[in-house]
């Protein structure tokens, strides 16, 4: 069957597409790039914020006409968002398929159960031990290769559905892990990036993230290693001085933050205060000096007051982050904010908070890139740059994109920009010799 595959919310579920295209293979079915003429189609769903479902609903509406053009079709959802509603997706009337993020070893079976059928089928239960560690997933080709080192999450921050969408955290075995970044460097990877909800939790035996992230840097053919996301609570020393030490290790920590006031950081209950915070983002610059430094923010969580807004931006200022994702607090069913914070804070005050932290930062990124006028920075190419015809683009260690004219590198090798010209979120450069 060809089977049209589509890919939202975050690393975790772009990893898991590729897990799917694996389980799907041998079936025998072949992926398309045209839903046209897909009879299966199956979208990898979002649900941490409600734009991420609307999204999916607006999709699922666009399959309407083809749903009643073929004879033989099945939709269905996968990822966080089928386990978040379950059933309720059945209201939609193209749904006849809802699979959750543990289950897809199933996929096949309940293909076949469907197609050419009237039937509906579900299966979304969340396991405590999958981590479908003996599939090898199938990548789309690239520089970057995503590596999930674990599952789940256990922290329960108040507004957030993961714990609910994914389960209980599990890690890999660090054997397991290692053999598919070898496998990824003789394919001709040469950046990976391990990926966990909290990956200061990750546990195997008596190893810590530190011992995996050092291993994984030694592969041979490895050159640079990304992680996200660490959580600020259990940010261990031995992972700061891995990354201090290793020159494949990228400098580059995202730490997200959510708010800057106690009052409501403890209502999130991510259990750090903002003296907290700020001393650990002192203690990383001091041991890494120079160290690209990123996070993620809401407003408008329930009860935040013009006062605790101030707190967070005044903490923003603090920290001078090299760029941030800000949302603005989405109420998700079945968290604990749901059930015990009304979400009160108005709509346009909300927007009006997000406006104005992207304008400060925006300030703040565009002043730290303008430091950089005049340095050589190495950059490892990506390809192409799509709007500059005869220009490529790669990543700092930071993490910054850089677009220079082309050079005779392709996607993969690292080459040395000086830096010319820069706005909040590019660098513009020329290649020097190393
Ligand atoms: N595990 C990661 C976060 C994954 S979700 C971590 O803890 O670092 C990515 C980001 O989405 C979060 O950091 C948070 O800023 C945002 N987010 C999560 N739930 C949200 C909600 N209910 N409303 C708005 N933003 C939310
Ligand atoms: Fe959500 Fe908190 Fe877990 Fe991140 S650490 S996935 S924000 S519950
Ligand atoms: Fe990722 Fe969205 Fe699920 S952020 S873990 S796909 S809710």
């Amino acid at each position: 069957m060809k089977v049209y595959l589509e890919t939202y919310g975050c690393q975790m579920n772009e990893y898991d597409s590729e897990l799917i295209r694996s389980i799907l293979a041998p079936h025998g079915h072949e992926i398309t790039m045209a839903v046209e003429e897909a009879e299966v189609v199956l979208i990898n769903t979002c649900a941490i914020r409600e734009n991420a479902h609307r999204k999916i609903y607006g999709r699922l509406d666009m399959l309407r006409p083809l749903k009643k053009e073929k004879e033989r079709f099945v939709v269905g959802v996968l990822g966080c968002m089928a386990q978040n509603l379950k059933e309720e997706l059945f209201d939609h009337p193209v749904v006849n398929l809802i699979v959750g993020p543990d289950s897809y070893r199933s996929l096949p079976k309940l293909i076949d159960e469907v197609i050419g059928t009237d039937r509906q089928e579900i299966e979304a239960y969340l396991s405590e031990y999958e981590t479908y560690s003996d599939i090898a997933p199938t990548r789309v080709e690239g520089v970057n290769a995503w590596v999930a080192i674990m599952r789940g999450c256990d922290n329960f921050c108040t507004f957030c559905v993961v714990p609910y969408t994914r389960g209980r955290e599990r890690s890999r075995s660090i054997e397991n892990i290692l053999s598919e970044v070898r496998s990824l460097a003789e394919k001709g990877y040469r950046q990976v990036t391990l990926l966990g909800q909290n990956v200061n939790s990750y546990r195997d035996e008596g190893a810590g993230f530190a011992d995996l992230i050092l291993k994984a840097a030694d592969v041979p053919g490895i050159e640079r290693v990304r992680f996200t996301s660490p959580h600020p609570k259990d940010f261990p020393r031995p992972l700061l001085e891995a990354i201090a030490s290793h020159p494949n290790i990228c400098k580059h920590i995202h730490l997200p933050v959510q708010a800057g006031s106690d009052r409501i950081l403890d209502l999130m209950a991510r259990t750090y205060t903002r003296k907290e915070y700020l001393r650990l983002v002192e203690e990383i610059r001091r041991l890494i000096p120079g160290i690209a430094l990123t996070t993620d923010l809401i407003v408008g969580f329930p009860t935040e007051t013009e006062d605790d807004f101030q707190e967070t931006a005044g903490l923003y200022k603090d920290c001078r982050f090299d760029s941030a994702y800000i949302f603005k607090y989405s109420e998700r069913k079945g968290t604990i904010a749901s059930r015990k914070y009304p979400d009160d804070v108005p709509p346009e005050v909300k927007t009006d908070r997000i406006v104005r932290l992207i304008d400060l930062q925006r300030a703040i990124s565009l002043e730290k890139n303008r430091a950089k006028i005049g340095r050589a920075l190495e950059v490892m190419i990506d390809g192409e740059a799509e709007r500059r015809p005869g220009h490529q683009m790669g990543k700092t260690e930071g993490n910054t994109t850089v677009v220079f004219p082309r050079t005779a590198f392709g996607p993969g090798a690292t080459v040395s920009v000086q830096i010319d010209d820069v706005s909040s979120n590019t660098l513009y450069g020329r290649p020097v010799e190393r």
